[in-house]
C-alpha cells in the first residue's frame, strides 16, 4: 500500500496552496484529483485574468454562520503575502476596481506558479483519480482510490462546493465530513444570477442586453455595482453579490441611478424644457429602453410639464427602488461559490483541523465562509490552504 504523510483531495486552489505548504515543511504530500488538469476554476476565473485577491479583505466580506471564524487565517496569511508570491514569480498585475487584483495576461500565470512551487515542495500530483472511499482506523486514513488504497497521518479535504458540476464539483467533501462526524450547515447557490416567475420576465425580456450602474439591495444588504438585464432575469455584479443575501420569498430593491437624485433632474427638466414625453425626458438618464420600461410602470401619461410635483416624487421613487421578486437563481450551473458547508464550530480556526478527528483538515469552498465577488474567495482559498499546510 502507498503511504505519505498527507493526502490532499481537490488540486484547486485551496488543495494546491495547502499542499506546497506541508511539502516546503518537509512532509511527504499527495495531492489528488478526479479532474484531467489542476486548478480549472483557476483558469476560467475572472473571465481568464484570475482575480486572485482583494486589496479590502476583512471578515464582514464572508458569510459564514460564525462570521468571526475566517479572521485568523486571513490575519495570518494575508493579501499582501499573496500578492508577494504573485510579484516573486513575476506576474504582472492590477487594480480593476473596488479593490479587485487581476493578471495583466492570464489567470493559466497564476496556475504555473503553483505548479512550480508543487514541484519545489516535492509534492506528488495524481490527476484523473477517483476517490472511493474514506476511513481513520489506528495507522492514520485510508483512502481507496481508483489507483488502489492509499494511507496517511493527515488528510486534507479540498474539494470546494457544489458549483458548477460541468467542472468537476461534486460534493464530495460534505460527504466526507458528515462521515467523520463534523456537521455541514445548509447549502445553497451564491453569487449567481436571480430568474423571474414568466409573467414577470416577459415584461424583463425586452431590457435584455441593458446594464446601469445602479444598486441592489436584498435582506437589507446592498451592492453599488453594475446591474445586467438578461434573457433569464438579472445578472451582473451587482446582483450576483446580493443573491448571497437574497432568500425564496424576499424582494430584490433595485436603484436605476444610484447617486444621483431623480426628482430634483426631472424637476429641472420639467422647468427647462417640459414639452417631451415622459419616456424622453427619462431617456436622458439612462437607456431608453429602460426608460420606455419605468415610463410604463409608471402609469402615468401625457408631457413631463402635465406632471404634478407628487407625481414626479412617485417616478422618482419608482427609479430608486424598483421592487422585484426574484424566484429564484440559475442555481449551481452557474453559480460562482457555494454557500455554507463544513460547520466552522466543528473546526479549529486557526489550522483548519476537525475538533474531533485529529489530522482531518477541510479548507477552502467546502467549509461554510463564502466570499464576496472580488478575489474574496481566493484569498480564502489561499488563506485556509496556508494555514493546514502548516500543521498537516
Ligand atoms: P475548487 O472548486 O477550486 O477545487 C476543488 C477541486 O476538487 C477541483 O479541482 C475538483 O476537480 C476536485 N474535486 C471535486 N470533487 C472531487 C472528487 N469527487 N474526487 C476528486 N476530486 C474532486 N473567486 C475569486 O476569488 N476570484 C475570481 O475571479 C473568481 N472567478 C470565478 C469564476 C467562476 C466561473 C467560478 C465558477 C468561480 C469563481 N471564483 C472566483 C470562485 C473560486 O473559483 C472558488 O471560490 C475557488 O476555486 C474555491 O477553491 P477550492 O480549492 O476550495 O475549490
Amino acid at each position: 500500500m502507498e503511504t505519505f504523510d498527507v493526502i490532499v483531495l481537490g488540486a484547486g486552489a485551496a488543495g494546491m496552496f495547502a499542499a506546497i505548504e506541508a511539502g516546503r515543511r518537509g512532509r511527504r504530500v499527495l495531492l489528488l484529483d478526479h479532474a484531467r488538469n489542476p486548478g480549472e476554476k483557476i483558469r476560467i476565473s475572472g473571465g481568464g485574468r484570475c482575480n486572485f485577491t482583494n486589496l479590502h479583505i476583512a471578515p464582514e466580506r464572508f458569510l459564514s454562520r460564525n462570521p468571526r471564524f475566517a479572521l485568523s487565517a486571513l490575519k495570518r496569511f494575508t493579501q499582501w503575502d499573496f500578492i508577494a508570491r504573485v510579484d516573486a514569480a513575476g506576474i504582472a498585475w492590477h487594480e480593476k476596481t473596488l479593490g479587485q487584483l487581476f493578471c495583466d495576461g492570464s489567470a493559466k500565470e497564476i496556475i504555473a506558479m503553483l505548479l512550480a512551487d508543487l514541484h519545489a515542495a516535492g509534492v506528488e500530483l495524481g490527476l484523473s483519480t477517483t476517490i472511493d472511499s474514506w476511513a481513520k482506523g489506528a495507522g492514520g486514513f485510508r483512502i481507496g482510490t481508483s489507483r488502489g488504497t492509499i494511507a496517511a497521518q493527515s488528510l486534507i479535504v479540498a474539494t470546494g462546493g457544489k458549483s458548477i458540476p460541468k467542472m468537476g464539483a461534486t460534493g464530495i467533501g460534505y460527504r466526507i465530513a458528515e462521515d467523520f462526524g463534523l456537521r455541514v450547515t445548509e447549502t445553497r447557490p451564491a453569487l449567481v444570477p436571480l430568474t423571474f416567475a414568466e409573467q414577470d420576465l416577459a415584461a424583463l425580456k425586452p431590457l435584455a442586453g441593458i446594464a446601469v450602474e445602479g444598486r441592489a439591495t436584498a435582506n437589507g444588504t446592498s451592492f453599488d455595482e453594475a446591474i445586467l438585464f438578461t434573457h433569464r432575469g438579472l445578472s451582473g455584479p451587482a446582483i450576483l453579490q446580493v443573491s448571497s443575501y437574497w432568500r425564496e420569498g424576499c424582494e430584490v430593491v433595485v436603484d436605476l441611478m444610484r447617486g444621483r437624485d431623480a426628482a430634483t433632474a426631472l424637476r429641472e427638466m420639467r422647468g427647462q424644457a417640459g414639452r417631451v414625453a415622459i419616456r424622453t425626458a427619462l431617456a436622458r438618464m439612462m437607456p431608453e429602453r429602460l426608460a420606455r420600461h419605468v415610463e410604463t410602470m409608471s402609469g402615468l401619461t401625457g408631457n413631463l410639464a402635465d406632471q404634478s410635483n407628487a407625481r414626479i416624487e412617485a417616478l422618482a421613487g419608482l427609479i430608486h427602488g424598483w421592487h422585484l421578486r426574484p424566484v429564484g437563481t440559475e442555481g449551481y450551473r452557474t453559480a460562482e461559490v457555494t454557500l455554507g458547508g463544513v460547520e466552522t464550530d466543528d473546526l479549529d480556526a486557526r489550522t483548519m483541523e476537525a475538533r474531533k478527528v485529529p489530522g482531518l483538515f477541510f479548507v477552502g469552498e467546502v467549509v461554510d465562509v463564502t466570499g464576496w465577488l472580488g478575489g474574496y474567495n481566493f484569498q480564502w482559498a489561499w488563506s485556509s490552504g496556508w494555514a493546514a499546510g502548516q500543521v498537516a
